[in-house]
């Protein structure tokens, strides 16, 4: 984290274009032009300053390669980023020496998106998780989430029912609590109701209550959840588990919004918005005869879909930070960020158990980890970085996050190949594969 007042300045070793200077600017960065013959004089930097510096390669010379060489060596303190034409990434000792001594690297044409985030991750930038103000509970900012920030907006002002559809751990649940806190039922109970966990011969005096001596062991008139809630909302999780007979009583209580507790005849008026969730294909279901028809349709009257954790891949940095940053309140834990590698492996990763898992990792990565950055290992995500010849392993089926899986834990060994290869467990021959795949010639560094 970077103070207000802080200035955060590329100083860069070389010839910038206008349109790389313009990038900069929008991203929030002032750009020093400096000369690498200058050894660095005329640079003003204040303390407290965020300062990254560009040894801009594209254009030089042996001679200057040279120099900027020594420069980077000199000042190993700074942060160094190196920028390549396709011609300078051939095997010369500057090369080699100017690699070693930097971060990251970059080759013409230069990807300036990739640059302004690597930027960012040398200034410790976190994105900021976005809570919307009056959608309590949620967190992201994906198109995917905005859509269902919009959704939930517009259905619950709506007195209708809600089927929620969507992965397991995608966040269900989260958003009934939303659609009703966003209601005019707010300030009237809410009941959560997982109907898969209910024993099927108790369901309907569960949810619908029962009169005294109505069966055995009903010693008392019992309340049930849906008179419990009376003025509120009932969310009906995994809705499609609901035995035939209380599937009857569901469908009356939408239909004529009344209901009878077991053992009475007595029609009670309840005033009950119910909303409900399933993660199984209630269609299917309808079609097999497990789940009535009339009954969905009336369930189905609007529909929330959840978008899994993978299809919103910009907010999973986002969550697992608010997950970091909430588990930390609670617990003694030095753990801040996370590793460059580990957030690759955590926007690569597919997610299967969505949000939930997501948390869960990265509280087990919190109490594990050792240091004040969380790494891949502590996630155990080590699998998603790992490629195998021939073929990708999970995580690495698309070529950008193979290389930007490269490039990162290049940087993280500072080029050491055989450091790399042990760590991405694949073979040196591998590497030297994967970097001629994408362009990165570098030979062995040691
Ligand atoms: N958008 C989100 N922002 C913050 N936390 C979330 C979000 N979505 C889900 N969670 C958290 O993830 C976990 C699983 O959510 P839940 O609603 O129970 O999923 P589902 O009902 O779909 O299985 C909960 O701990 C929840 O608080
Ligand atoms: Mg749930």
């Amino acid at each position: 984290m970077t103070s207000d007042t802080s200035i955060r300045c590329v100083v860069w070793f070389g010839e910038p274009t206008g349109i790389e200077r313009t990038r900069l600017a929008q991203a929030g960065w002032h750009t020093r032009v400096a000369d690498a013959n200058a050894q660095g004089n005329g640079v003003g930097i204040r303390r407290g300053d965020v300062v990254v510096a560009m040894a801009d390669l594209r254009k030089a010379d042996i001679d200057t390669l040279g120099q900027m060489a020594k420069l980077m060596a000199d000042h190993p303190r700074l942060p160094w980023l190196a920028l390549l034409s396709a011609e300078t990434v051939v095997q010369t000792p500057e090369v080699e020496r100017v690699l070693r001594a930097s971060i990251d690297f970059f080759t013409a044409p230069i990807d300036m998106q990739r640059l302004i985030e690597t930027l960012g991750n040398l200034a410790g930038d976190v994105p900021a998780p976005i809570a919307y103000a009056d959608v309590p509970g949620i967190t992201g900012s994906s198109p995917a989430m905005m859509a269902v920030v919009a959704s939930l907006r517009k259905y619950a002002p709506v007195d209708l029912p809600v089927l929620v559809t969507g992965e397991t751990g995608t966040g269900k649940e989260v958003a009934a609590r939303a659609l009703h806190k966003l209601s005019p039922r707010r300030d009237r109970p809410f009941a959560a109701i997982n109907c898969g966990a209910l024993p099927a011969n108790l369901v309907q005096s569960e949810l619908f209550g029962h009169e005294r001596g109505s069966f055995t062991g009903a010693n008392a008139r019992r309340i049930g959840h849906f008179e419990a809630a009376a003025g509120g909302t009932v969310f009906l999780d995994e809705v499609g588990d609901l035995p035939p007979d209380a599937q009857i009583s569901l469908l009356r209580l939408l239909q004529e919004g009344t209901l009878e507790r077991v053992g009475s005849t007595q029609s009670i008026k309840l005033d009950v918005r119910v909303l409900a969730a399933t993660h199984v294909d209630l269609e299917k279901a309808v079609a097999q005869g497990r789940f009535r028809e009339d009954l969905y349709y009336r369930l189905n009257v609007l529909r929330l879909r959840m978008p899994a954790l993978r299809e919103r891949a910009d907010d999973v940095l986002q969550l697992a930070q608010l997950f970091l940053d909430a588990f930390r309140k609670q617990h003694d834990c030095n753990a801040r960020t996370f590793s460059a590698l580990a957030r690759k492996a955590l926007r690569d990763f597919s997610w299967p158990g969505n949000v939930r898992e997501l948390l869960n990792r990265v509280q087990r990565a919190a109490v594990v980890a050792e240091g004040a950055q969380i790494s891949v290992a502590d996630l155990d995500l080590q699998d998603v970085i790992t490629t195998r010849t021939g073929h990708s392993s999970l995580g690495l089926t698309r070529t950008s996050a193979e290389r930007d899986a490269v490039v990162a834990c290049l940087r993280e060994t500072r080029f050491n190949i055989s450091e790399c290869a042990r760590r991405l467990k694949v073979s040196r021959v591998t590497i030297y594969r994967l970097c001629k795949k994408h362009q990165l010639v570098l030979e062995d560094m040691h």
